[in-house]
C-alpha cells in the first residue's frame, strides 16, 4: 500500500480542510472502519453469545473473529488472551483492582505516567495503603534503565509502565522491564496506547503479564480498548463488572465465573466497536507497522526540521526526532499552550492539543505549565508538517515574546 494513498482512505481528510495533529488523543477512522460499525447497525444489530438465531450467531462470530485477529496482530496464540474494554483506562483499572493488592504491596510506576496509570495507584494507595515507589526518569523524560532497577525490591508485586510516553514520545524496553520484574516475583502491565498504534508490538517476546491500548488511537472506533494478559495473568485476577454473560452458574447466593475473556464482559458490549476493531487492525496489517513506524519517523524529524529556528521555541521532551515516538510537545515563549493551540486553528485550521495531556506529575515535578502537543500519524504528510510549521512560526513572531 502506498502511504499517500493512505490519505484517501478517510473521509475526513477528503472532506475537510484542516491539519488533524492530535491523533495521540485519538485517530482519525479510515472508510473500512466506519462500514464496519454500519455494518453492525445495518446488517445484523443483535447481541452476541445469547441468543440462538442466525443474526446474533453473527455477532458472536464478529467478535470471536475480531479477537483472532487481535492475538494474530500482537504475536501470540490465545484469542482468549484478549479482553475488550471501553479504553486502556478501564483496562487498567481492572488489573489494578482485579489483582487484589494488600497494604504494603509496592507498585512502581515513572513519574511521568499519564493519569490513567497513576490514579488507579494513587486510589489503592489512599485506600489500602499500597506503597508507590517510582522510576525517575531523565530531565527530557527518557526511560532510566538503571532508575527503574533502583525503584525494585522483594516488596514490589506489580510493575506499570507506559510503553511509549504521551508528552516526550520516549520508548520504554518493556521486554528488559518484563525481566527484572519477574526476577523479583512482580507481575508486568504495560499502558500501550501510544505504543501499539505507531510500531510493531509482539507481545510473546515482550512477555508481559497484562498490555492494555485504546483502539480508538489505532484507527478503531471511539470508546473501544483491549486489555491483553497472560492466560493465567487474567485467570489470577477479578473483573470490575460482573452480570450477564460473565458467569456459569448462578444461584441466589452464589455465581461461577465463566472463563476468560468472557469473565471480564459483563453485560451487552460494544459490537459495532469489536467489528471496527476487527477493521482497524486489517487495516494496519495491510499497511503494515513496520511502514506506519517509518512514516511516523520521517514525519517527526520533517517537524524537527521545519520549526527550527522559530522565535521563542523550547520543546519538552528529547531534542532527537527519533527518540520520539509521533509526539512533538512545545511551548512558545510568551504563549500559553491554549492560545496556541487557539491561534493554529483559527488561523488555518491546525488542530493540536493543549494543556498537561492528562499527565499532571510530569510537568509539576518540571515546573512547566502545560505544553502544546502535535501528534502525527500514518495519514499525516510533508504538506501537513508545512502548514503546521509556517502557522507556528506567523504566530510566534506574532505573538510570542521573543519576537
Ligand atoms: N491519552 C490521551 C492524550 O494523551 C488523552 O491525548
Amino acid at each position: 500500500m502506498d502511504m499517500s494513498a493512505v490519505r484517501n482512505d478517510f473521509p475526513t481528510i477528503r472532506k475537510k480542510d484542516g491539519v488533524y495533529l492530535d491523533s495521540a488523543c485519538q485517530s482519525l477512522r479510515p472508510d473500512r472502519v466506519i462500514r464496519a460499525v454500519l455494518e453492525y447497525y445495518e446488517d445484523f444489530p443483535t447481541c452476541g453469545g445469547r441468543s440462538i438465531y442466525k443474526m446474533s450467531a453473527k455477532v458472536s462470530a464478529v467478535t470471536d473473529e475480531a479477537r483472532e485477529k487481535a492475538a494474530e496482530f500482537f504475536g501470540t496464540d490465545d484469542p482468549d488472551c484478549y479482553v475488550f474494554t471501553k479504553n486502556c483506562t478501564e483496562g487498567i483499572n481492572t488489573v489494578a483492582k482485579g489483582c487484589v493488592l494488600k497494604k504494603g504491596d509496592a507498585v512502581v510506576t515513572t513519574d511521568t505516567e499519564h493519569n490513567s496509570n497513576n490514579v488507579p495507584w494513587a486510589v489503592l494507595s489512599e485506600e489500602i495503603g499500597i506503597k508507590r515507589r517510582y522510576s525517575i526518569s531523565g530531565e527530557d523524560g527518557g526511560f532510566s534503565i538503571e532508575n527503574f532497577k533502583n525503584a525494585m525490591g522483594k516488596d514490589v508485586k506489580m510493575v506499570s509502565i507506559h510503553h511509549v510516553n504521551n508528552v516526550t514520545g520516549c520508548v520504554v524496553p518493556i521486554k528488559e522491564v518484563a525481566e527484572i520484574a519477574h526476577d523479583v516475583g512482580a507481575k508486568v502491565l504495560i499502558d500501550g496506547s501510544q505504543a501499539a498504534p505507531h510500531m510493531k508490538v509482539d507481545l510473546k517476546k515482550a512477555d508481559v503479564d497484562f498490555y492494555s491500548l485504546s483502539v480508538h488511537k489505532m484507527l478503531g472506533p471511539s470508546g473501544m480498548g483491549i486489555l491483553y494478559g497472560k492466560r493465567e495473568a487474567l485467570e489470577g485476577i477479578r473483573p470490575l463488572t460482573t452480570g450477564g454473560g460473565a458467569v456459569g452458574l448462578v444461584t441466589h447466593d452464589h455465581a461461577d465465573l465463566a472463563p476468560i475473556p468472557n469473565k471480564f464482559e459483563a453485560g451487552l458490549q460494544n459490537y459495532s466497536g469489536i467489528a471496527g476493531t476487527k477493521a482497524a487492525l486489517d487495516y494496519l496489517t495491510d499497511v503494515g507497522m513496520e511502514r506506519v513506524l517509518e512514516h511516523d519517523r520521517m514525519l517527526m524529524r520533517s517537524i524537527f526540521k521545519r520549526t527550527d529556528g522559530i522565535n521563542g521555541l523550547s520543546l519538552v521532551g528529547p531534542d532527537d526526532p527519533d527518540r520520539r515516538c509521533g509526539v512533538f510537545s512545545f511551548n512558545i515563549g510568551g504563549l500559553s499552550p491554549h492560545d496556541i493551540a487557539m491561534t493554529l486553528d483559527k488561523i488555518d485550521n491546525i488542530m493540536i492539543r493543549s494543556g498537561q495531556h492528562c499527565a499532571h506529575p510530569f510537568f509539576a515535578s518540571r515546573g512547566i505549565e502545560g505544553s502544546a502537543r502535535a501528534s502525527v500519524y500514518l495519514y499525516n504528510n510533508e504538506e501537513d508538517i508545512e502548514r503546521f510549521a509556517s502557522a507556528l512560526r506567523k504566530v510566534a513572531e506574532k505573538f510570542g515574546s521573543g519576537r
